[in-house]
């Protein structure tokens, strides 16, 4: 009874996971009831407003479908203390984040349009957080824009040998703080944000809580 038991639990839990899906999210932009700030009449598809399986952008790190400005600066963050390198614009897992967040590129503007056959649409843009050609503006409390100055920095190619305030790299890139970073160098958007899943609300990798996510990188 008790081994039945908790199979059914892993198996609740399972499938708990299996629902909390992106479709569930507010980066569902086919749906205005998942994303009522911003969401495109006319589309059924989820997945390709981020990536296409076929004419994606070769650049991009996961078959990305989504215009990225790759010439758009980017005003970085800065302080005394920075004792990393920092590149002088933010790399793939943050420029594809920022393609719809810094407000510059409406957030249906695809490489591939939903198909099949061209039969989709880009749709019309609804609700708040976006102008009428899709852009997300300063209405939505999710706009970043392109000063990043007051954001947490992005493009920094992580190396504890050169501040001993932060863990070192493990080479494993299963073991943090390894894990987080992005194309297994960077800390990017995408270190501390899955775009997938919301689970965690601001569609965190992992809780927060007690402020675990930064101490997986910080020491103090
Ligand atoms: C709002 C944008 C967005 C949407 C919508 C989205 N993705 Fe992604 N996806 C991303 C980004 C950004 C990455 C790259 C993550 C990284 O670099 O760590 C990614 C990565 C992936 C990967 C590579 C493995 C991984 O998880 O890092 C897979 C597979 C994937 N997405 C599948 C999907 C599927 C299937 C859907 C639709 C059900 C979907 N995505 C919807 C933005 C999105
Ligand atoms: C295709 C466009 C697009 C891409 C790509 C995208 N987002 Fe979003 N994101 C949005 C829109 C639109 C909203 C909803 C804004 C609103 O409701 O006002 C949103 C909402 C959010 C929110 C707020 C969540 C909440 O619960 O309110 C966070 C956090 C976020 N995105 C982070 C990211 C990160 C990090 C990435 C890259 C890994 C990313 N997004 C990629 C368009 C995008
Ligand atoms: C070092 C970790 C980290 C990085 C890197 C990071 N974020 Fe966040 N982000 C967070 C945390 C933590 C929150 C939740 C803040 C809260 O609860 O007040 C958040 C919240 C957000 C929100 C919700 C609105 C807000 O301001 O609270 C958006 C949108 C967002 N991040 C987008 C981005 C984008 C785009 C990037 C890359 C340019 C990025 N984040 C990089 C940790 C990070
Ligand atoms: C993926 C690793 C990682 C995570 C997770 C992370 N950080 Fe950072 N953080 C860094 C790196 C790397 C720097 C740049 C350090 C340097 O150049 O000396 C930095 C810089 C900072 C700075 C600026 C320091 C300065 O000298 O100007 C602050 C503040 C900060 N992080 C706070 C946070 C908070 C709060 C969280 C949790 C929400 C967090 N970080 C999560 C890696 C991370």
């Amino acid at each position: 009874m008790k081994i039945r038991g908790a199979v059914l639990l892993g198996l609740m839990i399972l499938s708990t996971v299996a629902v909390a899906g992106v479709k569930d999210t507010v980066h569902n932009f086919s749906s205005s009831a998942a994303s009522p700030n911003a969401f495109f009449w006319g589309t059924s598809q989820v997945c390709v407003f981020c990536h296409a399986v076929h004419n994606a952008d070769p650049s991009s790190q996961a078959l990305g479908n989504h215009e990225v400005n790759r010439g758009q600066l980017y005003t970085m963050y800065t302080s005394n203390t920075m004792d990393m390198n920092q590149t002088a614009s933010p790399n793939e897992g943050s420029l594809i984040c920022l393609s719809c967040h810094d407000g510059t590129i409406a957030v249906n503007s695809l490489n591939n349009l939903p198909g099949p056959e061209g039969a989709g649409t880009y749709g019309t843009p609804g609700g708040a957080g976006l102008d009428a050609s899709g852009r997300l503006t300063s209405a939505s409390h999710a706009f970043v824009g392109t000063d990043l100055r007051d954001d947490h920095p992005v493009g920094v190619l992580y190396d504890a040998t050169l501040d001993p305030n932060f863990h070192a790299k493990t080479g494993n890139s299963q073991l943090y703080p390894d894990k987080l970073l992005s194309e297994g160098i960077y800390v990017e958007c995408t270190s501390c944000h899955n775009p997938h899943d919301n689970t965690y609300s601001n569609f965190l990798v992992e809780s927060n809580s007690g402020s675990a996510l930064c101490l997986r990188c910080h020491i103090q």
